[in-house]
């Protein structure tokens, strides 16, 4: 399957009785594995977590902490934009050139990278000399 059919696919699932917004989030590894996740909100609003979080915590989950491509989508106009919150946790598993394609369920994508979604990120590299 590809990165974008995962993240279509998962998006079904995506728990937004709040929002009725569902996004489906998809994150491929250098080893060739895919990851995917959909939001899941709560009665307790700030206890929802994004999509992105979703794929993110199964790629941690099954033994990955290295991202090589993401790809996002939701039934927005616009091809839809990773919450701040969302940017930081990308950065923290990939290399600013990683590419982040961001789509609608029309169909229409627009490519960035993680650099530029998130520009002077705070990574773990920046730690390396403690
Ligand atoms: N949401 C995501 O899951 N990812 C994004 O990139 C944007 C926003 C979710 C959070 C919440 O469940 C709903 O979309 C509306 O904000």
């Amino acid at each position: 399957m590809s990165l974008s059919d995962a993240a279509r696919a998962v998006r079904e699932n995506a728990y937004v009785p709040y929002s009725k917004f569902k996004v489906g989030a998809a994150v491929r590894t250098p080893s060739g594995a895919i990851h995917a996740g959909c939001n899941v909100e709560n009665a307790a609003y700030p206890e929802g977590t994004c999509a992105e979080a979703g794929a993110i915590a199964a790629m941690v989950a099954a033994g990955e902490t290295e991202i090589a491509e993401v790809y996002v989508i939701a039934d927005s106009p616009t091809p839809v934009s990773p919450c701040g919150g969302c940017r930081q946790k990308i950065a923290e598993f990939a290399d600013g050139a990683v590419k982040v394609t961001l789509a609608t369920t029309d169909g229409d994508e627009f490519e960035t990278t993680v650099a530029d979604l998130l520009p002077g990120a705070f990574n773990p590299r920046q730690m390396e000399r403690t």
